[in-house]
């Protein structure tokens, strides 16, 4: 019976994709999400242990589902907070980004209804859709018009899914163009900001003010927070029928207030430092500036250069790490074949000095 499994893992090795879980390392971080510092940042550890010493209870487990003990008075605080921090009518928490997108889509979407991702929407999306009983289209990448030659073709109700800031590219989606698409086709509009929230702002919905074009969205705090956990931005209905019918938010048990605590300190933290964002846009510049061409957004902190040959890309990544440097290198089947990338992530902490080092490494190599 394990053959068929061995099987699977020799293939991955042989083509030099087995993935493992390593030991953190420690080197110039040009890899984690920590886009503001705070999973590092000294003084927002200090702000959560005094409120753990204040009041030590917050690192007990909760006792139960939400739907049953666990529905404690610091969790439905801070969806107030978040909510009204982020002009929503409503927001409920989760453990995960992870989660709160598998609820949102295995949940909403019936068997009648069409749910429409970008094709590089994020895995968790993808999962969910296998969740649901509603039917799967993709769209090409960012590209409206053949969103909009797929909705024309549709008879019910239908979902959009895009990210605000994707992952692998390091794009950002025409948000106000997918928006008015939506409109248009009286379709569900639902945006993961998981890597735009903090980088600018709250996120790209709030930048734009689509709070009355998008139907609901997703924020995390395990990237540019540092914390863990999600939320869903919505209204009042779509929140009590999530928690009325979504089993990742039903059949569960809720978080420890601790970390409902640290989300919202985490959102107090930011507000009081923009300097964090203005470093990072800075540090972007920086990086722009040395002239490696990327897929990414002038103003993303994820830029990826496309390496599509593995061993090219392996050999990059060792002599970047060999000077201490750590990147991501991303194999199909996570993208693409032929896609293969090594993926830079931008901080605010990262220096000047790091940041050209880095580059005239993988000019070297190009
Ligand atoms: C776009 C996107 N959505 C959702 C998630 C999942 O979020 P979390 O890590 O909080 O589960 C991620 C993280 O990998 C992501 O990149």
């Amino acid at each position: 019976m394990l053959k068929k499994f061995q099987d699977a893992l020799d293939r991955r090795n042989e083509t030099g994709i087995l993935r493992t879980l390593k030991p953190q390392l420690s080197g110039i971080d040009f890899y984690s999400n920590d886009y503001l510092g705070l999973a590092k940042n000294k003084e927002f550890q200090l702000q959560l242990l005094s409120c753990v010493q204040e009041n030590p209870a917050l690192l007990s487990g909760s006792s139960g589902s939400r739907l049953i003990s666990g529905n404690s008075r610091t969790v439905t605080d801070v969806e107030a907070f978040i909510a009204k921090e982020h002009q929503y009518p409503e927001a409920l928490l989760f453990y995960s980004g992870y989660n709160a997108n598998l609820a949102l889509f295995s949940t909403l979407p019936d068997r009648h209804d069409t749910i429409i991702v970008d094709e590089q929407i994020h895995r968790s999306v993808h999962d969910a859709c296998r969740m649901s009983h509603a039917k799967k289209v993709k769209f090409r990448h960012n590209d409206p018009e053949d969103l909009e030659n797929i909705l024309k073709k549709q008879t019910g109700t239908c979902y959009i899914a895009i990210e605000s800031l994707y992952s692998m590219d390091g794009d950002l989606a025409p948000l106000q163009e997918i928006a008015s698409l939506a409109r248009k086709y009286n379709a569900a509009l639902i945006v993961d900001e998981a890597h735009a929230f903090g980088v600018f702002g709250y996120g790209l919905i709030e930048k734009y003010q689509l709070q009355n074009d998008v139907f609901a969205a997703v924020v995390t705090y395990g990237k540019a927070l540092g914390a863990h956990g999600a939320a869903i931005l919505c209204n009042e209905t779509i929140k009590s029928y999530l928690v009325n019918f979504a089993s990742p938010f039903i059949y569960t048990t809720s978080a420890q207030d601790f970390l409902w605590l640290s989300i919202k300190t985490g959102y107090e933290f930011i507000k009081q430092r923009p300097e964090l964002p203005e470093k990072l846009h800075q540090n972007i510049k920086i990086f722009k500036n040395q002239n490696i061409e990327t897929p990414s957004s002038e103003i993303s902190p994820i830029q990826a250069v496309i390496i599509p040959d593995n061993h090219q890309l392996k050999a990059l990544q060792s002599a970047l790490s060999a000077r201490e440097f750590l990147t991501y290198a991303v194999y199909s089947p996570t993208v693409k074949a032929g896609t293969e990338r090594l993926r830079i992530c931008l901080h605010s902490f990262n220096t000047e000095k790091e940041i050209t080092e880095l580059a005239a490494i993988i000019k070297a190599f190009l």
